[in-house]
């Protein structure tokens, strides 16, 4: 079995809906601090203590645990490489429905990768990864809140995984945890199981996904192992430069979670009022499931300008459609969409 990630089409025009993105933009601090770039700047290799020292302390975490990296798919890919390599025969568990990035850089890195089917309500199912942890477990990927289901994993099940497979990176994918009630960035588990790493991106909650910057956090010995394998120029510039400016702007960022929460309610009573399925989610997205046909609605919706993710592939999601829940008043035009949509097929 080969995998790989699916890239999306996007659309040239309309609201992006289907790529979890922040629909309002980045701060406007980044874009004046990118106007200041200079000369110099894009001629000599970056120095990242500023940007480091930046998104350590918006982090909470002292700078020695923390790895900026080209988005954080750079850091999945760094990961899969220092757990896979020179190892024949080693695997890593893949918890489904997931982002598709674990299996893809798994696969590329030598991994044979064990997929854990979730049950019919798409909970977390502790128990089958307790259960696939072998002697050849080398990663055991871990979202939370996880991407599509916008579930969070409980703490202590996590401390369970990381103790069950101390052979094994444990990474634990915070992409959405901004928009979450918890974090295990200053956690003290980090010392006592420091097989764990946590990835972070300032694409969601920051709105970085196109300047492209994530982070690792662990124990430093740990991290050590990374810094070996991500490249020393990998996050450009204009990264750099923006990291202090985003992370700077707290006000920005509140705001953005608070428009976030208002279009997550906004999603639940709309599909409540329309009869449809769906989970509520800790991150900046939900996932529904619809009696239709998803493609069908999909492309209902896309003729509306607007643009939703078809899930109803992935395992234990038939039927399933992610909506990104960014600014409120995107969310309104959803929700008229969706009304239209739903309404005119009943
Ligand atoms: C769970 C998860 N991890 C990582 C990423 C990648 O983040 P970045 O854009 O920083 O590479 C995404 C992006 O959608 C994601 O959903």
């Amino acid at each position: 079995m080969s995998y790989e990630y699916e890239r999306v089409v996007t659309p040239s025009s309309g609201l992006r809906l289907h790529l979890n993105e922040n629909t309002a933009g980045c701060s406007p601090a980044v874009i004046a601090a990118l106007r200041g770039l200079t000369r110099q700047q894009a001629a000599f290799y970056p120095d990242y203590d500023e940007a480091t020292d930046a998104a350590a302390a918006r982090l909470g975490v002292t700078a020695d645990r923390l790895l900026l990296t080209n988005g954080l798919d750079e850091g999945i890919l760094a990961t899969a490489v220092a757990a896979h390599r020179g190892s024949a025969d080693s695997e890593a568990i893949v918890v489904l429905p997931a982002f598709d990035m674990y299996a893809a850089c798994s696969d590329a890195a030598g991994g044979q990768v064990v997929e854990v089917p979730p049950p019919a309500d798409l909970s977390f199912p502790l128990d089958r990864v307790l259960a696939a942890i072998g002697p050849r477990t080398r990663l055991v990927w871990l979202t939370t809140p996880n991407n599509p289901t916008g579930h969070s994993i409980p703490r202590d099940e996590i401390v369970r995984i990381a103790s069950a497979a101390p052979q094994a990176i444990v990474f634990v994918d915070e992409a959405y945890a901004d928009f979450a009630p918890a974090t295990l960035l200053s956690d003290p588990v980090l010392d006592t199981l420091p097989n764990i790493v946590v990835g972070r991106t300032f694409a969601k909650a920051y709105g970085l996904a196109a300047l492209r910057a994530g982070a690792l956090v662990a124990n430093p010995a740990t991290l050590a192992l990374l810094r070996r394998i991500v490249p020393p120029y990998s996050v450009n510039v204009c990264a750099a430069l923006a990291l202090p400016a985003a992370c700077a702007d707290t006000a920005y960022y509140e705001w953005y979670l608070g428009q976030v929460a208002r279009s997550k309610a906004l999603i639940y009573a709309t599909l409540d009022r329309l009869g449809v399925g769906h989970w509520k989610s800790d991150a900046n997205f939900v996932l529904a499931r619809f009696r239709g046909d998803t493609a069908r609605i999909v492309s209902a919706l896309a003729a509306r300008g607007m643009f939703v993710r078809d899930r109803s592939g992935d395992t234990g999601c038939a039927g399933c459609i992610r909506m990104t829940a960014g600014v409120f008043d995107d969310t309104r035009a959803l929700a008229a969409a969706l009304e239209e949509v739903l309404c005119g097929e009943a």
